[in-house]
């Protein structure tokens, strides 16, 4: 991922960021360590930013598509009340087994169900209503997971799509794979969706917010 500010600028804004608890830097550095592909992690910043939307639509029901080793979803989690919900999903276990390790480490943990399997499965199996959507898997079924998602969101329920930017991709109209593509269709669709009002932020690689009407 290319950054879309300078690595100083990045680093200022980590350093005016409540800083999380050790435990995030600790899965921080496992996955940097362990995993391929660790810049996948949303990291401090928008980890944050993420449990701050939470608490600001006073989050009890979260979905999240994309968990990795879990960093996003614990953020989130944090927000969460005791008796909150987080449903997170993926297809890789080798992930699944680093983030199950650290979500029974947190206090916030117990608050947390992971559903394996593809995500458009998951999202098939559930129940309305949901108050946040966190999209952050395969890039390519973005479009697919905005329609499945929108029915499921309370009115005023906030959906957040990471990685809309590509690295500045979808901006460039020379570049035209299919994730790229994929990513584009998404911001256009979510624009165009009188159901739901859309900001897209320059936040690292790009987060795009639908808040449902
Ligand atoms: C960008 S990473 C998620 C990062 C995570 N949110 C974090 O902050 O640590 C994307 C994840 O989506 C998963 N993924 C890819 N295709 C998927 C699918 N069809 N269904 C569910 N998860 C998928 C990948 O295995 C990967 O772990």
């Amino acid at each position: 991922m290319i950054k879309l500010v300078s690595e100083v600028v990045d680093q200022y804004c980590e350093r005016h960021t409540q800083a999380p608890e050790a435990l995030f830097e600790e899965l921080r550095q496992e996955t940097l360590a362990t995993m391929r592909s660790p810049q996948m992690q949303v990291g401090a910043v928008e980890g944050q930013f993420l449990r701050m939307l939470c608490g600001l639509v006073g989050a009890r029901r979260v979905i999240e598509l994309g968990m990795f080793t879990g960093y996003s979803a614990l953020m989130m989690a944090a927000a969460l009340p005791s008796d909150g919900e987080l449903i997170t999903c993926d297809i890789d276990p080798k992930a699944e087994a680093v983030a199950k390790r650290y979500f029974a480490k947190s206090p916030h943990g117990a608050k947390i169900k992971v559903r394996m399997g593809p995500a458009l499965q998951t999202l098939a199996s559930l129940q309305a209503p949901f108050d946040l959507a966190f999209i952050d898997a395969d890039k390519t079924n973005y479009p697919a997971y905005f329609q499945a998602i929108v029915p499921l969101m309370r009115p005023g329920g906030l959906i957040v799509a990471d990685n809309v930017l590509w690295s500045g991709a979808v901006a460039d109209p020379g570049v035209t794979d299919e994730e790229t593509q994929a990513l584009r269709a998404y911001a256009a669709q979510a624009l165009a969706d009188p159901r739901v009002e859309s900001v897209m932020l320059s936040v690292r690689d790009g987060m795009l917010l639908s808040r449902k009407k």
